[in-house]
Order: C-alpha cells, then sequence, then structure tokens
C-alpha cells in the first residue's frame, strides 16, 4: 500500500489490516495531503495504533516528479490525522527508499502482488521507471485518483492526480492491469454523522480514535458547495473493492491524463464510448452499495482489541 495518510488513506489501511484475506506486505508513503515527513510518520501512527508494528514501512519521494509538492491541510489539518490522538511511533522505519522497498517486497512475494495507491503516484511512477524488471510481478494497480468529468481540486481535477500528473500518466500507460475508484464512485461512498457516532459506540480504542478522525474530516465536506449529505470516503473504496468487487459497479475503458492543458493539468480522460480505439487499460468503479460499504468499515472496526 502506498499512501499519504491522510483520513481516508487510514481507513483504507484499517479495512486491509482488519480482513484476514489480505496480507498486507508493505507500507510506503507518498507527499501528498501533508509533507512527507508527516505522512510517513502518520502512516507509522496508524501502524502502531493498530498493533501491526510487523508490516515494513519506508518513506517515499519528497517531491511530485515536475511540479512543487502542494498539500491538503484544509482537508486534513495541519498533522494530516488531525481529530484523533493517536499514539506515537514504537518501531523503526526501515532504512531504505519507498521504491526499494517496493522492489524487495516483489522480489520476496512468489505470486503477484496486489499495489495499492491512494495518494499521488510519484513513488510508483518512480518504481516502473527504476525497476522495469519487475514490472511483471505487479498483479493490479487498484488507485484512487481522478475522475470522469468532475474535479475536487479544480474544476475538472481531483486532488491525487492533480499533486503529480506526470506521475500518474506513466502508470496509467504502463500496461499493467488498473482499477480506478475516481470521485464518482467515492463521492457516492459518504459516511452519515449518525454513523460515524456509531462508530463512537464501538467499544476499543481503534473505533475511537476513527470516531475523532471522522468526525474532523466530515466538517471539511459539510459546505453545502458539495452538495454532500456526509463525507465520501474515498481511499476505502480500493480496499473494499478488492475484499467485496460485488458492491461496486464498473466499466472498463481507456483512461489517460492530460499533463498539458491550461485548464485541465491532471484530469484523467476517460473514453467511455470507446471514440480512441485505445485500449481498455482500466476498470473504472462507477457505483457502490452505500449501506453494504460502511457496513464494511464497521464491522472491520469491531475487529480490533
Ligand atoms: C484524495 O485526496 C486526498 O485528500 C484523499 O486522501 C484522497 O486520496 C481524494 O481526492
Ligand atoms: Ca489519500
Amino acid at each position: 500500500m502506498d499512501c499519504d495518510p491522510g483520513h481516508d488513506d487510514a481507513l483504507a489501511m484499517m479495512l486491509a489490516l482488519a480482513s484476514p484475506e489480505i496480507d498486507l506486505l508493505a507500507v510506503t508513503s507518498s507527499a501528498g495531503n501533508q509533507t512527507p515527513e508527516k505522512t510517513l510518520n502518520n502512516a507509522m501512527r496508524l501502524l502502531t495504533l493498530m498493533h501491526h508494528q510487523e508490516i515494513p514501512v519506508a518513506g517515499g519521494n519528497r517531491t511530485p516528479l515536475m511540479k512543487p509538492l502542494e498539500t491538503a491541510g484544509n482537508v486534513h489539518g495541519k498533522s494530516g490525522l488531525d481529530g484523533a490522538d493517536l499514539p506515537d511511533p514504537d518501531f523503526a522505519v526501515q532504512d531504505m527508499t519507498a521504491i526499494a522497498l517496493i522492489a524487495k517486497t516483489l522480489r520476496a512475494s512468489t505470486d503477484p502482488v496486489t499495489l495499492v495507491v491512494t495518494g499521488p503516484m510519484t513513488n510508483i511512477a518512480l518504481f516502473l521507471r527504476v525497476y522495469p524488471e519487475l514490472k511483471h510481478k505487479i498483479d493490479r494497480i487498484v488507485f484512487m485518483g481522478g475522475a470522469m468529468g468532475l474535479g475536487n481540486w479544480t474544476p475538472s481535477v481531483e486532488f491525487n492526480i492533480y499533486v503529480d500528473p506526470e506521475a500518474a500518466k506513466i502508470v496509467l500507460n504502463a500496461g499493467i492491469p488498473l482499477t480506478m475508484a475516481p470521485l464518482n464512485v467515492t463521492h457516492k461512498a459518504q459516511i452519515l454523522k449518525p454513523e460515524i457516532a456509531a462508530i463512537g459506540e464501538i467499544d476499543n480504542p481503534v473505533a475511537h480514535a476513527f470516531e475523532g478522525l471522522l468526525n474532523f474530516f466530515e466538517v471539511y465536506h459539510e459546505n453545502p458547495k458539495w452538495g454532500f449529505k456526509g463525507a465520501p470516503l474515498h481511499d476505502p473504496c480500493t480496499i473494499a473493492w478488492l475484499l467485496h468487487p460485488e458492491m461496486f459497479k464498473s466499466e472498463l475503458m481507456n483512461v489517460d491524463v492530460e499533463t498539458q492543458g491550461e485548464l485541465v493539468r491532471g484530469e484523467t480522460v476517460c473514453d467511455y464510448y470507446e471514440l480512441t480505439g485505445k485500449p481498455k487499460n482500466t476498470d473504472v468503479l462507477l457505483d457502490v452499495d452505500r449501506p453494504a460499504f460502511i457496513q464494511l468499515i464497521t464491522d472491520s472496526l469491531k475487529t480490533f482489541d
């Protein structure tokens, strides 16, 4: 898992850790929601909270490939995970870069490995450039990012792709099977205030921490301009799809990234009507069974001590 925690990244990690079907092999952090120091620290704080200090963690590239870093403190707070008192990390970070850890993990695995990406794609693009010989060990890349005709950072650009459009272009054109959770589906994956309150009723420290995190995250989305009833849980859609693809509706299509446009740099261009004849490289999630998705999150939180 390559992530920039981030409230919804935290939920994605929680879902993975709570699910025996998933063997979380390694966590790498990307610069995105907050600075690289903070997202790395947050990933380690989350693994400490959830008692999974055995999972190797490495910090990723400090900046996007071609742009200065822009962060999302307005959404995720000063720490990147405001709203809960998380424990300080009580284990050591791996003494290697994120791409070296991804390479080590792929080499060590006899089976192909799924990469789940819930932040900007800088690390994955660099990995593919530096270790092309390991590409065949990647089974699929499941990522949250982009949109079909929507934006949440500019009118037509989603945050993760906005931060590093060149990296996203490299990854989407790598010839690896892709599953994309765009805003079209994640904006349907909203958690409502009473559902957050119900999480607060679960009697364990992990659920209590997530109640605080979700209450903080929800406030940003109360602005009526979004037209939301709750907070969109973007990143956990990736893990939820791996666990329960039947919860989602998807369409296979070609997706590419615009890296030049004056108004649309970072837009994911989704060829819904097959106008280009280019290979259908991406399974694009378009709808979710929201009650089942929220139930999965709630049930997962109950599994912690
Ligand atoms: C994405 O941007 C980040 O703020 C979230 O963590 C999510 O990955 C949503 O656009
Ligand atoms: Ca994220």
